[in-house]
């Protein structure tokens, strides 16, 4: 059995409840107690799920992937069904295998019963094949996108983006990994063996009730702040285990929660490689004892399991800069990894793991201004004063020429500004450059209250007047509630 029975949810809620009384009394606020339990009461005992890898089939010389939009029940807690969405699975979905020049198309079927769209987020692709908010799949139909993979090697994922209902669907399970290999990729002697020494680690957090479901329904601090969970989890696993078999061990490591930053690291102090940014490789390894991960981004990580020691996977929640208003998530594991006493010793990683250009803000025409807005009561979501309107595009962008977005929020929680179609590089925070960890390919950037964050932006090949991308907070609760704007690419 794994975490706790729900009967004893209900008493664990109401002691929770009962400590942050005293704590509302003292800021008058109404806030919720700190969601997220700590590690203590979830019990690390189960498998951690590894999604099936899905190749797709060749047709005529494209890849072709069938996938379907429908619900399920999923088995978070023994004995307890709780109804959950998915693609091609019951919650979540497998893990795509796609190949960087590979014509590749994806059959979309939706059978949920409601109104859906599936992203493929990080993506450089078409503006109609993005799989935004205009393209709605209706229940019943399937939409058919088709693209080739550009870019480098990557960790992407893919997710629903219907407007006003990304939060509440993705919440239901509406997401999953995809991987990209690339030549560049095969030749690194990198782990890749799937499921072994290379695993997907999708981090996210429900909030169950007592009777173990996890319905949608956000309240006043959650419209505000972002739904946060009680349960942190792993791929769908709660209480997960890994049992590794080699001394190293690749994590690819994707914050698909709805709202909660993740300052993650491991429990004994260790410290990893990380090896990749949302778009792809760095240009070396970077020695690191902890990451902050905003919903939306990946970096792959390698840490070294050679000491035969479990190493736990934690939050460690320091505060994620939104002081009072964010709150801060508690301490809590998301996954212990448990060497086996006969370990295949890894092969020496590499040094260098590709090139990426430098980040040459003065080939920018032109810069553009974001500023990201939201009122006290979790309303007056807009960017620069413009609520998400489907029938405004916000700003026309020239394909080819480079641009610099300056993001700036007006300073009540950190929002993870993402943007559509592209991969972009991080020129400066507050006239800082990029930490190493974030100085690859990103389509997602965390902007801190008070931060003036610039990004290189550039789309190469697709044009459209007519589709938008999007650029949004991917706080989905933020997004949902019109913290995205749209551009076109001419
Ligand atoms: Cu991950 Cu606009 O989305
Ligand atoms: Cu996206
Ligand atoms: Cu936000």
């Amino acid at each position: 059995m794994s975490g706790k029975p729900p009967n004893m949810i209900r008493r664990r809620m109401m002691l929770m409840g009962g400590v942050a009384l005293g704590v509302v009394g003292l800021v008058g606020y109404q806030f919720w107690p700190r969601p997220i339990r700590a590690s203590g009461p979830i019990k690390f005992d189960k498998l951690l799920a590894i999604p099936p890898l899905e190749r797709g089939r060749m047709q005529n010389g494209t890849r072709v992937f069938d996938l379907t939009l429908k619900r399920g029940s999923t088995v978070f807690f023994e004995g307890i069904r709780t109804r959950s969405m998915g693609i091609n699975a019951d919650y979540l979905a497998p893990v795509l295998r796609l190949r960087v020049g590979e014509k590749t198309r994806f059959n979309v079927t939706n059978d949920l019963g409601e109104d859906s769209t599936l992203h493929w987020h990080g993506f450089s692709l078409p503006a109609v094949a993005d799989g935004g908010p205009h393209q709605v799949i209706r229940p019943g139909e399937t939409w058919s996108p088709e693209f080739t993979i550009t870019g480098k090697a990557a960790t992407m994922w893919f997710h629903s983006h219907m407007f006003h209902k990304t939060a509440e669907q993705v919440w239901a399970g509406l997401a999953g990994m995809a991987i990209i290999d690339d030549e560049e990729s095969d030749l690194l002697t990198l782990p890749r063996n799937y499921g072994v020494d290379d695993i997907p680690v999708v981090l996210q957090d429900r909030l169950f009730t007592p009777a173990g479901q996890m319905p949608y329904v956000p309240g006043m601090r959650a419209r505000m702040q972002g739904m946060i969970g009680n349960f942190p989890m792993v791929n769908g696993t709660i209480g997960a285990v890994f049992p590794a078999s080699t001394t190293l061990l690749r994590m690819r490591l994707l914050n698909g929660s709805n709202a909660s930053i993740y300052n993650l690291r491991f429990d004994d102090g260790r410290s990893f490689l990380q090896v990749a940014t949302d778009g792809g490789f760095l240009p070396a390894p970077v020695r690191r004892s902890g990451l902050r991960l905003a919903p939306g981004e990946r970096a792959e990580i390698v840490v070294d399991l050679s000491d035969g020691q479990v190493a736990k996977l934690v939050n460690r929640g320091i505060d994620t800069g939104g002081g009072m208003m964010g709150g801060g998530l508690p301490d809590f594991t998301f996954l212990e990894i448990r060497p086996k006493k006969l370990q295949v010793p890894s092969a020496r990683l590499p040094e260098r793991l590709t090139t990426l250009p430098d980040v040459d803000p003065a080939r920018a025409v032109n810069t553009r201004r974001f500023r990201l807005e939201m009122g006290m009561m979790g309303s007056g979501f807009a960017i620069n004063g413009q609520p998400m309107r489907m029938d405004v595009i916000n700003e026309v962008v020239k394909v080819g020429q480079p641009e610099i977005w300056e993001v700036t929020s007006n300073g009540m929680l950190p929002h993870p500004f993402h943007v559509h179609g592209t991969q972009f590089r991080i020129i400066d925070r507050n006239g800082q450059p990029p930490m190493p960890g974030e100085a690859g390919l990103k389509d997602t950037v965390l902007v801190n209250p008070g931060e003036v964050v610039r990004i290189l932006v550039e789309f190469t090949r697709y044009t459209d007047a007519k589709n938008p991308y999007m650029y949004h907070c991917h706080i989905l609760e933020h997004e949902d509630g019109g913290m995205m704007g749209q551009f076109t690419v001419v």
